[in-house]
């Protein structure tokens, strides 16, 4: 099966992997609207494109945080790479490094960080590693663990804060899906010296208390993710956040929660260029990228696509799938009329 785009790629994964574990990758809360709106938001948006520019050299470079970046594509946290692929979160990690972005390392990863983060930095040319965080009930668990990253290397740390409970995903409840199978665990959560992890448990009392008290933990550049209204971006910007990525947690936590590209100009308007904003969830296409970035976004993530590819080629795999989308946002621009992302902005756009 020839792979053309990353619904191919989704779709190559769906025969390779078992039900469950697909249904783990691709689902979402409940009736699953907002999976469906985060992609489909981006259908409604139309291209007002310029002609009659010299696009003959293009640049898709870009910086966020003062680390620069090949493409405005980052790997969002997704947990569990070892479901998709024997080399799980190395893979992903060769494959960013090759690609020159940056993949934010999931807390709840099958690999622990630092052996992931070896894998990154065997490529000269790698962007470091992200690190995502829940702040959990056991607050000594998640300061080792920022200790952890920090020495493993990784320049932010990312807040995940749309979760203090579990989304209500009925796909894992109707295959009884509920636990790791044999031989693969949160690499993460086992400190070292012991075989026992913590309880994974979300944190419901967090508050943006919680956010300070990280802020005061660590020197690292601290992102927000999982942030959808505008009122939240002051208090994000007050309590010492760095950065934001507007997200809904890919449709898994709150049904019917708003599309990220709909809500994305009023975060930025909020932000008004205090901190970089990035925005992930149903972007499947380089024109989907140019659209957030012409609505005030900095750069972008993307994490099912990833598992895709991870399932179909492993490191291969997660390296075409972010080729196949910088090879769209290339083409992409040089039909708007854009030389660089420097040059794309709303005026490109129609609802
Ligand atoms: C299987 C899966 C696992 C995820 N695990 C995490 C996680 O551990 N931490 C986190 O902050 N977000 C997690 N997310 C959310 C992603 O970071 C991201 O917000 C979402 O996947 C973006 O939407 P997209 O899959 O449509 O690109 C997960 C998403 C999926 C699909």
């Amino acid at each position: 099966m020839e792979l053309f785009n990353l619904d191919d790629y989704e779709r190559a994964a769906q025969e390779m992997l078992p039900p469950e574990i697909y249904d783990y990758y691709a689902g979402g809360a409940n009736d699953e609207i907002t999976v469906q709106a985060n992609g489909a938001a981006y259908g409604r948006i139309r291209l007002l494109y310029r002609v009659l520019r010299d696009v003959s050299q293009r640049s898709l470079a870009t910086e966020i945080l003062g680390q620069p970046l090949s493409l405005p594509i980052l790997i969002a946290p997704t947990a569990f790479h070892r479901l998709a692929h024997p080399q799980g979160e190395i893979a992903t990690a060769r494959a960013a490094a090759a690609a020159g972005t940056i993949m934010i390392v999931s807390m709840v990863a099958t690999t622990a960080i630092e052996e992931i983060a070896a894998a990154n930095a065997a490529s000269a040319k790698a962007p470091p590693l992200w690190f995502q965080v829940y702040v959990l009930p056991d607050r000594d668990f998640t300061v080792t663990l920022v200790r952890r990253a920090e020495a493993a290397g990784c320049r932010a740390l990312v807040l995940t804060v749309d979760s203090p409970i579990f989304g209500r995903r009925e796909r894992d409840m109707r295959h009884h899906f509920h636990e790791l199978p044999p031989g693969l665990s949160l690499a993460n959560f086992t400190p070292s010296g012991t075989t026992t992890p913590p309880k994974f448990d979300f944190k419901a009392d967090l508050t943006w208390a919680d956010v300070a008290w990280l802020r005061t933990l660590t020197d690292l550049p601290l992102l927000l993710k999982g942030i959808v209204h505008p009122d939240d971006v002051r208090l994000a910007w007050e309590h010492g956040a760095n950065g934001l990525i507007v997200s809904n947690h890919g449709g898994r936590q709150l049904d019917t929660a708003v599309s990220t590209i709909e809500i994305l100009p009023e975060i930025a308007a909020a932000a008004n260029g205090r901190m970089p904003i990035l925005v992930d969830g149903g972007i499947r296409r380089g024109t989907d990228v140019l659209k957030a970035l012409a609505l005030g976004a900095d750069a972008v993530a993307i994490g099912r696509p990833v598992l895709w590819g991870l399932a179909v080629g492993g490191e291969s795999g997660v390296y075409d799938v972010l080729d196949n989308l910088r090879r769209e946002l290339d083409s992409a621009l040089a039909l708007c009329g854009c030389a660089n992302l420097d040059e794309v902005g709303p005026e490109l756009l129609r609802f």
